[in-house]
């Protein structure tokens, strides 16, 4: 079994860059289907999550080409698989892209229910919503493997109102909707980075799309789309990430690569701690000093601009590391707090304060010193926490189920490396 190895005590200093966006580049990838010639993607991690995306996509009849270590040709003109129940696709959540570019482009798809990390439930409701909207009929089978079936004769433009806030439906709808005939409208859309980063994609193949980043996004269907290059935006939770182990060991470093704005709702907590922060716009980078003390804070989870669900594990071993009681509400996910008896083996101070579902929130106490552990990663950033959590012990510890870690971060050893941690790949 493949483990990381980790001794802690030292703060993390120096620099560190951020690669690209996974979750941009897990539905832009599928939205090249919907271009008559090819794209040219730059800035694309190399993360598990990609790799298998790519993998789908060849299945389907596509040619993906590696150009550099970031930069990928994909034509998917080529495609014609509508029948999408590879094994990749039940290991991803974002496979449900698939459904919204085929529907786009082939009026048809059949794919495999996604999988992914599990918070609870992982409804898919709005997405079908949105493509009964545009005229698709739409079919979900029972069982194991359950297939979900979309398909129509024609797209027609729809109006959608989602009562949750979805980043997943929202990005589904647009995907299904940028050739549909007429003018599609969703109300209370996601307002994600990743959002506009496809909206951005799409538009410069031809796509009419307006509003993304607000609330009210539009899209005027056209009839063709053309390939393009284009760069994925920096991953706005991977910046969080080493921003969050840099201050819980009490480091110094710069952070570069990264879009300042789209950090604010992390970086306006690090500050509310007293964490000193510096942004230099010029050369897109960022600055975390912790190398004083800092006191806790509460934070509530909420879609984009509030503060990330993807970054509410990091931020448990943050205020772990801080003076006084820090709460952690999650309002996105049911239940994503499994990942606390993993970190307690570390001798963490965390209660769970039960209520009901969505309303349990955790006490953090924060200036307890930590001992080395032996954690399982339950999910990616639950996984990335236990890494922040290893590097805040004087001792040696260890992470088993990498696979979840390695699915959304980059050179992620390489990286914690250059920041001056010790820490390995180990075969046990
Ligand atoms: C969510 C996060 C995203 C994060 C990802 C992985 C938000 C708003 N979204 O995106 O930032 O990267 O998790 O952790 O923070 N829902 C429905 N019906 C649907 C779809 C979703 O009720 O059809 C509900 C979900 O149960 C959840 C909420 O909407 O409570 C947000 O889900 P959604 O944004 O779709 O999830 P992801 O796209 O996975």
């Amino acid at each position: 079994m493949r483990k990381f190895l980790i001794k802690g005590g030292k703060p993390l200093c120096g620099e560190v860059s951020i690669s690209g966006a996974k979750n941009s580049a897990v539905a832009i990838i599928p939205a090249t289907i919907l271009a008559d010639s090819p794209c040219i993607l730059e800035n694309i991690p190399d993360i598990s999550d990609v790799q298998a995306m790519f993998e789908i996509l060849e299945q389907m009849g596509a040619t993906v080409e590696r150009l550099d270590a970031t930069t990928y040709k994909v034509d998917a003109t080529t495609v014609t698989i509508t029948n999408v129940f590879f094994p990749q696709v039940g290991n991803m959540r974002a496979s449900y892209y698939l459904l919204g570019a085929l529907l786009g482009q082939k009026h048809t798809a059949n794919v495999l229910m996604p999988g992914g990390c599990e918070f609870g439930e992982r409804p898919i409701n709005l997405h079908l919503k949105g493509f009964k909207s545009l005229g698709a009929d739409y079919s979900v089978s029972g069982g194991l493997n359950a297939v979900i079936s979309v398909q129509t004769e024609k797209l027609v433009g729809g109006y959608i109102y989602m009562d949750v806030v979805s980043v997943g439906a929202t990005m589904n709808i647009m995907l299904a909707a940028v050739k549909a005939e007429g003018t599609t409208v969703i109300e209370n859309a996601a307002r994600e980075p990743h959002v506009v980063d496809l909206a951005n994609f799409l538009n410069m193949m031809g796509a009419n799309i307006k509003g993304a980043g607000t609330s009210t996004v539009k899209i005027t269907g056209v009839k063709e789309l053309h390939g393009v290059t284009y760069s994925i935006i920096p991953d706005q939770i991977e910046a969080g990430t080493y921003m969050t182990a840099v201050a819980a060991t009490h480091g110094t470093a710069v952070i570069k690569n990264i879009i300042p704005k789209h950090l604010e709702p992390i970086f306006s907590k690090l500050v509310d701690m007293g964490i000193k922060i510096s942004i230099n716009y010029d050369e897109d980078s960022i600055t975390v000093d912790a190398t004083e003390k800092f006191h806790a804070c509460d934070v509530t989870t909420a879609p984009h601009p509030g503060f990330p669900t993807d970054m509410q594990p990091q931020f448990v071993v943050l205020l772990a590391m801080a003076e006084g009681t820090g709460i952690i509400r999650e309002q996105v996910w049911e239940s994503r707090f499994q990942y606390v008896s993993e970190l307690q083996k570390t001798g963490m101070n965390i209660v769970i304060q039960s209520v009901k579902k969505k309303d349990d929130f955790l006490l953090i106490q924060g200036g307890k010193k930590l001992k080395g552990a032996e954690m399982t990663a339950t999910d990616l950033r639950a996984g990335a926490a236990m890494i922040i959590a290893a590097l805040c012990t004087d001792a040696e510890s260890t992470i088993s189920n990498i696979n979840f870690i390695e699915r959304g971060y980059d050179c992620v050893i390489e990286k914690f490396r250059n920041l001056g941690a010790d820490i390995q790949r180990i075969e046990d």
